[in-house]
């Protein structure tokens, strides 16, 4: 998903360029060195092709705030779009279509919405608890954090529960595309999955119209042929369920992971779960934040921190670089739960753009961490954790633990 506006700008990578070593092998395992070295090269560094790239907070916040910069890359670049590439609904579009698609997404995750899910959510992750602790050893990733968020989406949107289960599953095979395609057999499954998931939505669609119900997908619906377009429902959907999946399934394991690694936190969170879970969340999204970068394109001649961006020219904006700037936080490098924040962290993006779920995924976030911290205070790791392959989403894809203590 937010990989493909950097794919666009990447027709393949240089092997030379710090950017293209975030997809290799070093890159994965601790991204966080190269962003020291695109950092060091200044403020606005140019990439071999033909790009910048910045790990500056001011100068990434500035980038995604400035109305300058927009996200149709292929009508500015005159580009052709890659064929796999899907419509995105609102992510992919600039105003006025951005803002008149959001508007109708916004109010489903307004504080009141999201007072209302609160209780399923910790029923919810509260099930997943009582699995996990009967079986003692499980993954937090494939036992805890990935079933939730999918629930919690199906809600909002209001697939019925016949329907369910089979659009998670499908749901878990489109999100696995985030990292890329990685065969033709997984190509192929991909594009099965999308089908089916098309197919579901369209029955939905059916249903809804005749029957409407207090969901998002009804109220979409509803504004059908004023504020949305019949073709612009299924990006929609599609958009809405993406970007809520596997960026929260990251959030929770990234939160787990860092906790894990600093025993000291960990012991402090459970010793007061209802205290510190917002604080712990809140770091891990600063510190090793789900979507590491995103990228705008200019869409006129402007001066940028000293130099001149050309129309077409794209800058990465490296959201996790940006979270660990000196110039803004002290001993950015240290994860610390008890730390004061000198500026807002750009794990949700900026601007027009800045994430529209992300009071859904510090709810969903909050109450997984602490609802673990309150059963699993021994908590312990049984193994390696395995991390996707991506420049772009970060977070184990396998991550096997041991429950102990107070279950
Ligand atoms: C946009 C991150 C969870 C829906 C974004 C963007 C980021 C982001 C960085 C902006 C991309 C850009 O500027 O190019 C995250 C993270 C999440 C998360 C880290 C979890 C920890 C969710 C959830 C939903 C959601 C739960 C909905 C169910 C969206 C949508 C957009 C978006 C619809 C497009 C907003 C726009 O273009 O105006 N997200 N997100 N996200 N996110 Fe999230």
């Amino acid at each position: 998903l937010y990989a493909r506006q950097l794919d666009t700008a990447y027709h393949g990578y240089v092997r030379r360029d710090p950017m293209s070593l975030l997809r290799l092998g070093p890159g994965r395992d601790d991204p966080y060195l190269i962003y020291e070295r695109i950092r060091a090269g200044g403020d606005l560094v140019p990439t071999r092709l033909g790009n910048y790239a910045t790990a500056s907070h001011a100068v990434c916040n500035a980038v995604l705030r400035d109305r300058r910069f927009g996200v149709r890359a292929a009508e500015l670049t005159g580009r052709a779009v890659p064929d796999q590439q899907v419509d995105m609904s609102f992510l992919d579009k600039d105003p006025p279509d951005h803002t008149r698609l959001r508007r109708l997404a916004q109010p489903a995750f307004s504080p009141r919405q999201m007072a209302g899910y609160r209780e399923r959510i910790e029923q919810r992750v509260g099930e997943l608890l009582d699995a996990a602790a009967a079986r003692g050893g499980f993954d937090v990733v494939s036992d805890f954090a990935a079933p939730l968020p999918i629930a919690v989406i199906t809600d909002l949107l209001g697939v019925p529960d016949a329907d369910a289960a089979r659009f998670a599953r499908q749901g878990a095979v489109i999100s696995s595309a985030l990292d890329g395609i990685r065969s033709l057999r997984h190509g192929i499954r991909v594009k099965g999955a999308s089908d089916e998931l098309d197919d579901i939505f369209a029955k939905l669609f059916v249903l809804r119209r005749s029957e409407p119900a207090d969901d998002l997908v009804s109220r979409i619906l509803a504004a059908e042929g004023e504020q949305i377009r019949s073709h612009e429902l299924l990006p929609m959907c599609r958009l809405l369920l993406v970007a809520g999946f596997e960026t929260t399934v990251n959030l929770i394991g990234n939160a787990v992971n860092a906790l894990l690694d600093h025993p000291e936190q960990w012991e402090a969170l459970c010793a007061d779960p209802a205290g510190l879970a917002e604080a712990a969340v809140e770091e891990t999204l600063r510190w090793d934040p789900p979507v590491q970068r995103t990228a705008r394109c200019a869409t006129e001649e402007l001066e940028l921190a000293g130099r001149t961006v050309r129309r077409g020219q794209f800058v990465m904006t490296m959201l996790a670089a940006a979270n660990r700037d000196p110039a803004v936080y002290s001993h950015p490098e240290r994860f610390d739960i008890h730390r004061t924040p000198e500026a807002d962290h750009l794990a949700f993006s900026s601007g027009i753009h800045y994430c529209v779920g992300a009071p859904l995924a510090r709810l969903e976030a909050v109450i997984a961490v602490r609802q673990l911290a309150e059963r699993m205070p021994g908590l312990r790791r049984a193994g390696a954790v395995r991390r996707r392959n991506s420049g772009v989403i970060r977070g184990p894809f396998h991550f096997p633990v041991q429950a102990a203590g107070r279950v």
